[in-house]
């Protein structure tokens, strides 16, 4: 057993703001570890009263502790093109994403990159990811081969575009054989899960769209993570090539495939039908602001879904979106919910990458808050010494104040250390 000492803060539902019920802060607690789950989370008195003694403790206070954080929209494969200028979503989709996803035809390149990816959500303090591949089964293979060297939490899938899409990356039919196969092979590995991942409605023919229905339909469990009404010109053009249907929702729900395992990203243009669609199918959406705000797609308006019952997740989207820390990303966040005039609360930004990402996924019985029985994926929160960060929460009053501060400067100093399943998979390197 491992034991770890420090402030330890969870959420056990949406807080509205530091002194709700939902939000659990122990400030000085020792979390124990065994193995791959968490065995109790108790006051560092307690911990004493029930005979343990302070030399078994790894002390990392005045860290806080809390679930590794929940990334419910990324692209493994765009990594390499983070912050490329210049464009919106069609054209940055086809000067960059595309070349980029074309380099994952080499299976040996695939499987550097899957490796790199990993390590990169570790450094950010991310333990779970629903994350895009290519359309080439080998890019799959190559992540779950090497979350499952980590024991970490993957949830990925086949990219499936036949249509629209450059030669190298178009399936020659509607690869439902080859998505099935994958499925099989890697849906409930351990802690793996496939998602079914038709790109988008542009680059999916009818055929392969009702195929990937029909395997969903077949296989309860199984996620459907795609992308929905991100940008004007993408909903143009949608609706151009299915003029049948009576909006973008209407596309993928005639194929079945608003579920409640469905995610989808960005739905910033949804209409009012639409979200009722999405609330009463489950169907959740990922919230992807530095994405949204880098290629100039809009502004979600996050009290309008809560109205409608819309269920969120937060996505970092790699690479349309700026990196990989979820801090960052709330804090992008943050700046869209400004300009929607609505006061985005730290605690409820923090439950949205941690226990609300997990609701999203359908995971909240396994991660995403601290107790007896869930995964050991932490993160700990720490500035680095000498940082921005280390001066600005020398200056905070009150919990709100520190978290809020970590969204803005802990980026790159905030993360000290990361655990995936009980195993430390990143650790800060000392100044
Ligand atoms: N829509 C279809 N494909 C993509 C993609 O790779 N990134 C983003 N942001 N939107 C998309
Ligand atoms: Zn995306």
């Amino acid at each position: 057993m491992k034991h770890l000492r420090g402030r330890a803060l969870w959420f056990t539902g949406q807080p509205d703001g530091e002194h709700h019920p939902d939000v659990h802060f122990l400030d000085d607690a020792v979390i124990t570890l065994d193995g791959m789950h968490i065995h109790s989370v108790l006051p560092f008195s307690s911990f004493i009263a029930a005979g343990g003694t302070p030399q078994q403790v790894e002390d990392l206070r005045p860290a806080i502790i809390m679930p590794g954080f929940v990334d419910t929209h990324i692209h493994y494969p765009q990594m390499d093109i983070i912050g490329s200028y210049g464009t919106q979503l069609l054209e940055w989709l086809d000067n960059y994403a595309f070349p980029a996803e074309q380099r994952y035809a080499d299976p040996e390149y695939a499987h550097a990159q899957a490796r790199g990816f990993l390590e990169r959500l570790f450094e950010a303090g991310t333990t779970t990811a629903l994350t895009f591949t290519t359309v080439h089964p080998h890019s799959t293979d190559a992540l779950f081969q090497a979350a499952t060297s980590c024991n970490a939490r993957i949830i990925a899938g086949k990219v499936l575009m036949n249509r629209n899409a450059p030669p190298g990356l178009t399936d020659p039919d509607d690869a439902a054989d080859t998505n099935r196969e994958l499925l099989e092979r890697w849906h409930g590995q351990g802690r793996l899960r496939y998602a079914i991942t038709p790109r988008f409605a542009i680059t999916c023919d009818d055929q392969q769209l009702r195929r990937a229905g029909e395997l969903l339909a077949e296989h309860p469990g199984v996620y459907l993570h795609s992308h929905i009404a991100e940008h004007p010109d993408e909903i143009a053009a949608t609706l151009a090539l299915f003029p049948q249907a009576d909006n973008y929702a209407d596309v993928y729900d005639r194929f079945g495939l608003l579920t409640d395992h469905s995610i989808f990203a960005h739905g910033i243009h949804l209409s009012d039908p639409e979200l009722q669609r999405f609330a009463s199918s489950g169907s959740k959406v990922s919230f992807c602001p530095s994405s949204n705000l880098f290629l100039g797609s809009g502004l979600l308006d996050l009290a309008r879904l809560a109205a409608f019952g819309v269920e969120l997740g937060v996505g970092s989207d790699v690479g349309g979106g700026t990196g990989f820390s979820m801090l960052a990303t709330l804090a992008d966040g943050y700046k869209v919910n400004q300009l929607r005039n609505h006061n985005w609360h730290p605690m409820q930004a923090f439950y949205a990458i941690t226990r609300g990402g997990a609701r999203s996924l359908h995971l909240e019985d396994k991660i995403g808050t601290l107790a007896a029985g869930m995964e050991a994926d932490l993160v700990v929160l720490d500035p680095a010494r000498g940082s921005m960060l280390a001066q600005r929460v020398a200056q905070a009053q009150t919990l709100t104040e520190e978290l809020f501060a970590y969204l803005f400067l802990g980026a790159d100093h905030g993360v000290a250390a990361t655990y995936v399943a009980g195993q430390p998979q990143y650790q800060r390197k000392a100044a």
